[in-house]
């Protein structure tokens, strides 16, 4: 199939048996698809809920996510544009984290929704606000796992010219965590038995970990 968007292969090296499509971003990937979102994925998923000063709860999925930093805990999500949970945090100084799970999957989809402002999604997506450690923002009930955080830093990312890239980088300290006892065994946090759902590339692709899937690798001393 010829490339849809332009962009050639340049160079094309081999080496170790592979033949290589090689692409610069700023002019096209020359696939049918962009391979970036399926290459760094799975990816696991920021499911943020938030409230806005006047207090309208709001819950949204957001898979440019992670944890930078485990003590004190740094987690953070990309808002592509200025999208209602980055204005809300904006506002509030809080967010909540919610472990989005394989039977929860069918309502974070739901939760993404791109609706106005005053629209509450734990309503759209038929989920129970529970008051978190702040109060407001709440939590997702159902939701086995949450971090209550605080807002540390908001970084407008740029491109290598120092240019807005268009999003912005949520960083909060988790102040309080609620775990499932049913997902800590002797003690150990049992992150199979969460079954978390973790985001892949194209429009709808998704991943959860099986027990085949599980391999152990000490670091060397
Ligand atoms: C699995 C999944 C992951 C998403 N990841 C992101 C993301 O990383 N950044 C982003 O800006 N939007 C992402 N979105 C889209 C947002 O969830 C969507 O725009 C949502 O309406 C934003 O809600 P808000 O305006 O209430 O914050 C994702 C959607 C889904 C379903």
């Amino acid at each position: 199939m010829p490339p849809r968007d332009g962009a050639a292969t340049t160079a094309r090296p081999t080496g170790h048996g592979h033949d290589f499509h090689c692409y610069e971003p700023a002019t096209g990937h020359g696939l049918r698809h962009n391979p970036m979102q399926a290459i760094i994925a799975p990816r696991p998923i920021g499911w943020i809920s938030s409230a806005s000063a006047a207090g309208v709860n709001n819950l949204a999925p957001y898979s440019f996510f992670n944890m930078f930093r485990a003590t004190p805990p740094l987690i953070g999500f990309s808002s592509g544009g200025r999208k209602d949970s980055l204005r809300n945090v904006e506002e509030t100084g809080r967010f909540v984290w919610n472990l989005a799970t394989r039977s929860l999957a069918t309502a974070m989809n739901l939760s993404s929704a791109v609706v106005p402002h005053e629209v509450d999604e734990f309503v759209l997506a038929g989920l129970t606000p529970m008051p978190s450690s702040f109060g407001s923002p709440p939590c997702v009930a159902e939701s086995p796992v949450s971090f209550d955080c605080v807002l540390t830093q908001i970084v407008d990312l740029q491109d290598r010219h120092g240019q807005p890239s268009g999003s912005h980088l949520v960083i909060g300290e988790a102040v309080h965590v609620r775990i499932a006892r049913s997902l800590i065994a002797d003690g150990v946090y049992d992150t199979l038995a969460s079954d978390p759902i973790l985001r892949g590339g194209g429009t709808a692709d998704y991943f959860h970990l099986t027990p085949d899937g599980h391999f152990r690798m000490e670091r060397p001393d």
